[in-house]
């Protein structure tokens, strides 16, 4: 228990670093069903609205890692944007044990008020003309509920 406590100070203690962030294709190694709906939503294919390399403000909420206040590692809403940060906990026997997991920076998101907050950080005031609704699944399996 203390050893828990502890992994979730170190795990907060900081801005998530560069060495700190997987990348898609290493959640999608484990993960190819999830992997495959997301590449079908805009938020795998935002990368085609920026002409260049997009400003340090719009990849706060078009891309993934520490933009603004620091560096994105990809021009894309990656599964970290919403799961957090994963070199801590992207491995088998620690995803297993889904405390763990959270302990060491997975963001809990079967929590309404955590999941309403992570979609909102990007989706409140920008979603014109559409209505958002942050209970929807961002990337539909079949078979897998919401
Ligand atoms: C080495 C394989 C592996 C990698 C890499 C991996 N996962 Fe997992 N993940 C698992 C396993 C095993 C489980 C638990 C069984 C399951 O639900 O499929 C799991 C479960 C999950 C869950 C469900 C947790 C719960 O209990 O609600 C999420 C969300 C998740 N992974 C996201 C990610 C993300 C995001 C990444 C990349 C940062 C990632 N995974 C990388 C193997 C992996
Ligand atoms: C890191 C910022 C970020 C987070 C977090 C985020 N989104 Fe998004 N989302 C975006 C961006 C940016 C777009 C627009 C991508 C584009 O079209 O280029 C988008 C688009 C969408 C769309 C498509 C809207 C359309 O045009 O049809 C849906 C649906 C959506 N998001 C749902 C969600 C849900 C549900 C959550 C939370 C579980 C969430 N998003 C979390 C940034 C984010
Ligand atoms: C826009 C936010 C968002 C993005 C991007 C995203 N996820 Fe998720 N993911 C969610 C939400 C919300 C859930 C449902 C969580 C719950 O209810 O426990 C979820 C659930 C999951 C689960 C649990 C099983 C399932 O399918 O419901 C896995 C595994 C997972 N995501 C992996 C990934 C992987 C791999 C990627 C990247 C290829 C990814 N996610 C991208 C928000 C996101
Ligand atoms: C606070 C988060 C956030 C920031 C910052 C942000 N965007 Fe977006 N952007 C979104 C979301 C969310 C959507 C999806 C809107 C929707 O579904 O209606 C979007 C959609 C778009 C679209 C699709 C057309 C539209 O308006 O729906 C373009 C183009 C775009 N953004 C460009 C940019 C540019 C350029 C910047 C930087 C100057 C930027 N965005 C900054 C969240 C953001």
């Amino acid at each position: 228990m203390l050893a828990l406590v502890m992994l979730a100070t170190l795990a907060s203690a900081a801005l998530a670093a560069r060495r700190d962030w997987t990348g898609t294709a290493a959640c999608g190694a484990c993960h190819p069903k999830e992997l495959a709906a997301w590449q079908a939503t805009p938020h795998a294919n935002t990368r085609s609205r920026f002409e260049g390399k997009p400003q340090a403000a719009c990849l706060g909420c078009h891309g993934t890692g520490d933009a603004p206040a620091g560096a994105a590692i990809a021009v894309e809403v990656g599964c970290e944007a919403c799961h957090g940060a994963g070199a801590a906990y992207a491995e088998d026997d620690l995803m297993r044990d889904k405390p763990v997991a959270v302990a060491l920076g997975m963001v809990d998101l079967a929590q309404p008020s955590i999941r309403t907050a992570v979609c909102n950080g990007c989706h409140v005031r920008r979603t014109k003309n559409r209505p958002f609704d942050p209970s929807v699944s961002p990337h539909p399996v079949p078979s897998v509920k919401p």
